[in-house]
């Protein structure tokens, strides 16, 4: 049988590296696929190593491999609408919290979000340089997945979905139709403006 990968390159002329231009997200994974130790190592440790407001690093990650008893309680009770469907082949779900308190007092959540959301993205291209595919999902049960994780003091800003992508054959129509759409962006208009001011 002919495997039928697809590849959703950024359709744009500008010459993008590959992690970036390459880069997306799957919802087909290849559910025989294990990380292996070097692979978690290096996808936790892109985490660590992200930026931060003041290195103040306002952040945890949970990654939970397929085969243990966590990755199939969030598979259960943490995943919501379709990703319950799809993220369960994926090999390892990253849950990325940030932490709520700073010496023992109140963060400032905005600059909290936004450096947690910059580590995730380490980790995302780091999964591209390892040939892995990465899925973000907010579509979760966050009360949940604290419980299930017993997070105390932190907020759940995303699970990601890591693994190989699988082939689309023997897929539902919903979902083949889903992972072969085209990926768009707003126009560069919309996003950018170069050497003026905003119209
Ligand atoms: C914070 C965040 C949350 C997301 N949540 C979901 C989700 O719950 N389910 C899903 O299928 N995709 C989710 N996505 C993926 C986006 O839909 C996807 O990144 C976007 O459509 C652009 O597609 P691309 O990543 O293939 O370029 C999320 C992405 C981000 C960054």
């Amino acid at each position: 049988m002919t495997e039928n990968f697809l590849t959703k390159p950024a359709d744009t002329p500008a010459k993008l590296h590959p992690l970036i231009g390459e880069r997306w997200s799957p919802r087909i994974f290849d559910p025989g696929f294990k990380l292996d130790d070097d692979h978690v190592s290096s996808l936790l440790e892109a985490f660590r190593w992200s930026a931060s407001s003041s290195n103040e690093q306002p952040w945890h990650a949970v990654l939970l491999r397929s085969g243990t008893k966590l990755f199939d309680e969030i598979s259960r009770t943490g995943l919501g609408g379709f990703n319950a469907s799809w993220a369960p082949a994926s090999s390892a779900y990253a849950i990325v919290l940030a932490d709520q308190l700073f010496e023992g007092k109140q963060r400032d959540m905005a600059g909290t979000y936004f450096d947690a959301g910059l580590a995730s993205s380490q980790l995302v291209t780091q999964a591209e340089a390892m040939k892995l595919k990465a899925h973000y999902m907010g579509g979760i049960n966050r009360d949940e997945i604290l419980r299930t994780i017993k997070a105390q003091d932190r907020e759940v800003i995303c699970v990601i979905a890591i693994g190989k992508q699988g082939s689309l054959a023997g897929h539902s129509d919903e979902l083949v139709a889903r992972e072969s759409a085209p990926r768009l962006r707003k126009d560069p208009a919309d996003v950018y403006t170069i050497d003026g001011v905003l119209s």
